[in-house]
């Protein structure tokens, strides 16, 4: 009797002590696990999805580019949703002033980081001079970064490549990463393939030039003052925990936005964060309060902000089911929470469910 008491306090104490480790996670931890800035897909629903799935990985919007910014609607680019911190503004440009200007923007909304894009291959932002060609000009993003870090508190990254075309040569990212860091960049963000800036689309740089995953461990051995944050192909596990032995973080795109559920697992895996992990009808409840919140609200139809949560039930019986009906543009007069009955296979408290 006396036994069990003193192993339930002892139970009691150890989970104590894991959410007071969970909640003094050192400064290092904040780019461990982080989503991938991916455009038309990391927009603010996905990521206010993806804060539900994990609180703890860092977030990236999509790429914005610095005249989107400057010269379109702002506020359509950068609001986004308090719960979805720490979010991480990414910008295109080349142009020092025109960057400044915009982080100054990122950090008065609240952003928690800048970054810098000098890893898009695509023809269009080759034309405006930034994205992956920014690699061959390591004093112009130097630049960047110095005007950016005077203009604002929170930190300033930079997203790159390994390299450019056909060059296999280390000495290209080595130099980049140096003279960039000098200019005070702390954190690199490193997609662990070469760019090929002719005749391959975006999609095709995402698969065809060979990853060298070993590129970016020597990066972090040469420069180990540095945060380095590998990126590219990683789909499980084993791959993450392989990685943080040589690098200090993992950036994860397509499998995160494909398999979201495995989001769902990390703050127990990666920062030893104490808290149940949430069920998908708890995630799903979740994101059909969010729907119904913003849309009914405004009166706006719902299927392209569900787009994020089709992977929610990947690889389970039901997952085609599930997909259909959140992508059903027919259904999108319907009252998300209407939806979300169905999804559940239940009926709906209201069959029209029409929204007024
Ligand atoms: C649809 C899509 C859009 C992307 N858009 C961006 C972007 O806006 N900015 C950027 O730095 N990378 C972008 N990327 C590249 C990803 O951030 C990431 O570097 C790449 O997908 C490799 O990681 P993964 O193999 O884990 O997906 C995009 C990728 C995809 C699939």
């Amino acid at each position: 009797m006396v036994r069990h008491a003193v192993n339930s306090l002892a139970a009691q104490a150890s989970e104590a002590l894991d959410c007071v480790r969970a909640a003094h996670q050192p400064e290092d931890d904040r780019w461990k696990l982080c989503v991938a800035p991916m455009l038309d897909w990391t927009d603010r629903h996905c990521r206010y999805f993806h804060r539900l799935l994990s609180r703890r990985a860092r977030l990236y919007s999509e790429m914005v580019s610095t005249g989107a910014l400057l010269h379109g609607d702002a506020a359509r680019h950068l609001d986004y949703n308090e719960a979805e911190h720490p979010v991480a503004l990414q910008l295109g440009g080349s142009e020092p002033v025109e960057l400044a200007r915009c982080a100054r923007l990122a950090e008065r909304w609240g952003y928690d980081e800048v970054n810098l894009n000098c890893g898009c291959p695509s023809e269009r932002v080759q034309r405006g001079a930034f994205g992956a060609c920014l690699m061959a000009e390591p004093r112009l993003v130097a630049d960047c970064v110095r005007a950016m870090n005077d203009a604002v508190s929170v930190p300033v990254t930079v997203k790159h490549r390994i390299g450019i075309d056909r060059s296999e040569s280390y000495d290209l990212v080595r130099d980049f990463v140096g003279v960039v860091s000098e200019a005070g960049c702390t954190t690199f963000i490193v997609h662990a393939r070469n760019a090929w800036l002719q005749g391959l689309s975006p999609k095709e740089n995402r698969e065809l030039p060979p990853l060298r995953y070993e590129v970016v461990y020597r990066l972090k051995g040469d420069f180990p003052g540095l945060r380095i944050v590998i990126n590219g192909g990683v789909t499980a596990d084993a791959e993450v925990t392989g990685h943080l032995q040589h690098v200090d973080g993992v950036m994860i795109g397509r499998e995160a936005y494909h398999n979201p559920w495995w989001l769902a697992s990390w703050d127990a895996m990666y920062f030893g964060a104490c808290q149940k992990q949430p069920t998908r009808e708890e995630v799903q409840a979740q994101m059909v309060e969010y729907l119904h919140t913003v849309f009914a609200r405004d009166g706006k139809r719902w299927p392209v902000a569900a787009r994020a949560m089709l992977g929610l039930r990947h690889g389970l019986k039901g997952a085609r089911k599930w997909r259909q009906l959140w992508s059903d543009h027919d259904l999108g007069d319907l009252d998300p929470r209407a939806v979300g009955c169905r999804a559940s296979g239940a009926s709906s408290p209201d069959a029209a469910g029409k929204l007024s």
